[in-house]
């Protein structure tokens, strides 16, 4: 059964980036905004689509891999329900930043980088969203949030349902 699943996905991939390159072009400089409208359309960039990508670009397998790879905001794996992201640059980190990062982990029971068994929160690192004289700061399924403390930790968690 999920053999059939994961072919269909797989087809359905093939035709989406069939129609996406009709549409902005099959050159290798749309790669990154190729994947980019992939994950934004599907949630991920599965590795079954790789060889995909790199037919439909013209491109070789290890150049789409390198770059899959490379970003850390492009995800090979689906995200939880809801992503929660710390920022860890050096403004937020020299306001307690380190310290938000342990609490969080803690409170949303998922280690930084990793998803919750459960599926209901994804916890990533982001470096600066450009809030730095109001940190530490966060994004919250896409939604900046300032000024993070426990507190403010808390109200996150409930909002996720963690
Ligand atoms: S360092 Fe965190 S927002 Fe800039």
């Amino acid at each position: 059964m999920s053999a059939i699943i994961a072919i269909d996905d797989d087809r359905a991939m093939a035709a989406w980036v069939q129609d996406w390159t009709a549409r902005h072009g099959a050159r290798r400089d749309q790669l990154l905004p190729l994947l980019q409208a992939m994950q934004r359309h599907y949630g991920h960039i599965a590795d079954h689509v790789v060889p995909t990508v790199a037919r439909a670009l013209n491109i070789s397998r290890a150049d789409v891999h390198g770059v899959v790879t490379f970003y850390h905001d492009l995800r090979r794996v689906p995200p939880g329900r809801h992503v929660v992201k710390l920022c860890r640059a050096e403004s937020c980190q020299a306001r307690g930043g380190a310290a938000i990062d342990r609490l969080a982990a803690q409170r949303l029971g998922v280690a930084m980088g990793a998803t919750r068994d459960d599926g209901a929160v994804t916890l990533e690192p982001v470096y600066c969203l450009g809030l730095c004289a109001i940190g530490p700061n966060a994004l919250v399924d896409g939604r900046p949030v300032a000024r993070i403390d426990a507190a403010a930790l808390e109200r996150i968690a409930v909002e996720v349902g963690a």
